[in-house]
């Protein structure tokens, strides 16, 4: 009997209309339905009385779970059917689940480098995307006259305020901020007056990093940056740097990856050259220290300007910078919802 209790649960869950139940309904409570048969045919003379009563009490809790079980199935079909006829709206139909969305790939790397940074105790600190031009250009040794200015032009507000061109234009804020020593790492949007094409974008992230300390010295530098690559890449690597001028650091470098594509033979993504240009960086010049009101004599410190959007591009194999700001969910659902 429970085989049939079953039996009947199953037909009734196929049954979508009222004509269809009914036909369940015949089928077992009909003159000559299963069940009805079965009490009619069972010869009840042959049992015992307590057989009697077990059968009967069990015959009738089979016949009443049937009809209720009918009349349940009858009025879900009803109302499937008006819910229907009224609105086209099948109200009994199972919803459908919500999108979870996914990360952004900048704020995924953005998320990895602040972890990386946090355990070698580094501070995650916020910085303005509008800024003064003393910030963005002359605390960083910038003035007014000097070429290097030419290079990043950007967007200017009628305030006499900029769309800042590099996150190097936290570097004074944060010395003033926090004083010294320090060990600091500021990610976030920049802007240049760009045109845009596969490579460039009037729109991008950095992450700078600041370390101000007594004797600090490019093998800090080399020590943070390899800790950095090694982690992100998730092996070891080798890196080079080349003579690089920034205004703001002194010396100055372009950290070369050893392109972790070729192991350094010569590819496509390197240019057969072996080596990825990656990470700009030196030791801060005695001027920007002197604006942040640090002592040049007594302290030094090392910087460096990782490119995220660069990164992103390297890690998720993304060809085109344009793709970041484009809005386009084919691009952006192929990322991880958290990491
Ligand atoms: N601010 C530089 C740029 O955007 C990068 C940089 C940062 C270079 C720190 C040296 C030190 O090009």
């Amino acid at each position: 009997m429970l085989e049939m209790k079953e039996q009947l649960k199953s037909e009734l869950s196929e049954a979508k209309t009222a004509e269809a139940v009914e036909q369940i309904r015949i089928k077992y409570l009909g003159r000559k339905g299963i069940i009805t048969t079965l009490a009619k045919n069972t010869d009840f003379s042959k049992l015992s009385v307590e057989e009697k009563k077990a059968f009967g009490g069990k015959l009738n809790e089979l016949k009443s779970f049937a009809e209720e079980a009918l009349t349940a199935a009858k009025e879900m079909a009803a109302a499937s059917h008006v819910a229907k006829k009224s609105t086209g709206l099948d109200l009994t139909l199972p919803g459908s689940s919500g999108k979870l969305g996914s990360l952004h790939p900048i704020s995924l790397i953005q998320m990895e480098l602040e972890t990386i940074f946090q355990g070698m105790g580094f501070t995650v600190v916020s910085s303005p995307e509008c800024e003064l031009e003393y910030y963005n250009f002359d605390a960083v040794n910038l003035p007014a006259d000097h070429p290097a200015r030419e290079m990043q032009d950007t967007y200017w507000m009628t305030n006499g305020m900029l769309m800042r061109t590099h996150t190097s234009a936290n570097q004074v804020r944060t010395m003033e901020k926090m004083g010294v020593p320090l060990k600091a790492i500021f990610p976030g949007r920049c802007f240049r007056n760009e045109s845009a094409d596969m490579s460039h974008e009037n729109t991008f992230y950095q992450c700078e990093g600041l370390m101000v300390d007594e004797n600090i010295s490019v093998a800090n530098l080399i020590a943070v940056m390899k800790t950095l690559l090694s982690e992100i890449f998730h092996r070891d690597v080798t890196v080079r740097l080349r003579p690089g001028f920034f205004p703001f650091v002194e010396p100055g470098f372009e950290l070369d990856l050893q392109c972790i594509f070729c192991s350094g033979a010569g590819c496509s993504t390197c240019h057969g050259t072996g080596w990825i240009e990656l990470i700009p960086c030196g030791l801060v010049h005695p001027n920007v220290l002197k604006f942040g009101g640090v002592d040049p004599e007594k302290y030094s410190g090392f910087a460096f300007g990782v490119g995220l959007t660069r990164l992103a591009m390297m890690k998720y194999g993304i060809p085109d910078i344009r793709l970041f700001n484009a809005g386009d969910l084919r691009f952006n659902e192929q990322f991880p919802v958290y990491i």
